[in-house]
């Protein structure tokens, strides 16, 4: 339950006749606390777009999908204003039942709360196939979230808010990079910014998902606490953007022997030059290149190639009419852009990432 006490900040507890036989960890309060802020932040952000756009306020919805005792549920409906409903599910009916009882003794109307015992990427699938999209998802696993992440994804509305923790530190900052590169998907360098290092990480592959699903994220807060890390990104709509996430991914060279390190982008961007394709085709006739079959294969390879980025600049064109961007440019390579050997003490250089940048 929660009680208020007179002059007093709020206490978090359990209706449990069996303490300790659902999870409770009292140390998460401040990630509860940091939760309730940053979902109240999300409503006052997400009506002042719609009001931008002529459109009127509405309530939220919000989806617990690992509520264990429902005490974050109970939180966020008596914390947050502008909750029109709250699903909390988790997978132990014994933990249902409690969450329900929590629920109830804390006042919160039957007709704001729903509660289910399901798998919980059973329960987004079927949201998501039922067209019923969330305004925030929360997961709060036991170590990793990755099981959760794309169906959670899913499920949400777009520019909706995804709160997601990771404890498995042990994973994302340890000397065993090959364990975090078959989970992650990247690899750790572990060295004093290691924390940052896994947030970065978290957010490259959370982004690689959404792509996946023609979505994009935005980072909102991204913390390291204690033993955990705890993430709030907006997830939206946008094949067009996806383009540009190539831009926001680079690998870490780090010197073994100090602290220098250099990054090196998958991605870069350059200006859009819509001429050199003819200019290019007029370079080989004057010159009277004779090529072979093969050679004209890769060039007609190449100038799909350059077709293709025309249509992404295109595309591109189209977003700038919405005002997503600006001016013309196209994607391409990154070039090398590393030293061989560490430039300060001229140490061995080891690679980590991808990393969001
Ligand atoms: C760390 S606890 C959640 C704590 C809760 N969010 C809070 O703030 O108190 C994780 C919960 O996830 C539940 N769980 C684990 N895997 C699940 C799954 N695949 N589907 C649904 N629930 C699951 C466990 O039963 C456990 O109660
Ligand atoms: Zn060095």
């Amino acid at each position: 339950m929660i009680k208020k006490e007179k002059g007093k900040k709020r206490i978090a507890n359990e209706i449990n006749e069996d303490p300790g036989a659902v999870f409770y960890n009292p140390v998460q309060e401040f990630n509860r606390d940091i939760s309730i802020a940053v979902i109240r932040e999300h409503i006052k952000v997400t009506n002042e777009e719609r009001a931008a756009k002529g459109k009127e306020e509405r309530d939220i919805t919000i989806l617990e999908a690992l509520a264990a005792t429902g005490l974050r549920s109970v939180r966020y409906m008596k914390e947050i204003d502008k909750v029109e409903k709250i699903v909390c599910n988790d997978w132990d009916p014994v933990a249902v039942e409690l969450m329900n009882k929590n629920l109830e003794h804390n006042g919160v109307p039957a007709e704001k709360y729903e509660t289910f015992a399901q798998d919980a990427v059973h329960l987004m699938n079927k949201m998501r196939a039922d067209k019923r999209l969330f305004d925030v998802i929360d997961l709060d696993p036991y170590g990793t979230a990755i099981p959760f992440l794309e169906s959670a994804i899913g499920a949400l509305r777009n520019g909706g808010l995804l709160a997601v923790t990771f404890t498995d530190m042990a994973v994302l900052c340890a000397r065993r990079p090959h364990v975090c590169a078959y989970k992650y998907g990247s690899a750790p360098l572990p060295n004093r910014y290691c924390h940052e290092f896994a947030l970065r990480m978290v957010l490259n592959m959370i982004n690689q998902m959404a792509n996946r699903h023609g979505r994009i994220i935005e980072p909102v807060l991204s913390l390291t606490v204690d033993f955990y890390l705890r993430l709030f990104i907006r997830v939206r709509e946008s094949p067009i953007r996806c383009h540009r996430s190539i831009l926001k991914s680079s690998h870490v060279y780090q010197c073994q022997d100090c602290e220098s390190h250099w990054f090196q982008p998958m991605g870069r961007e350059v200006p859009y030059q819509p001429k050199s394709q003819r200019d290019l085709g007029k370079k080989y006739k004057s010159q009277g290149k004779k090529r072979d079959n093969k050679a004209s294969k890769d060039d007609n390879d190449e100038a799909q190639e350059e077709t293709n980025q025309i249509e992404e600049v295109n595309d591109k064109d189209e977003e700038a009419k919405q005002g997503e961007a600006t001016e013309q440019t196209r994607i391409t390579q990154a070039r090398v852009a590393v030293p061989s050997k560490c430039k300060v003490c001229d140490g061995i250089l080891v690679i980590g990432g991808p990393i969001w940048n």
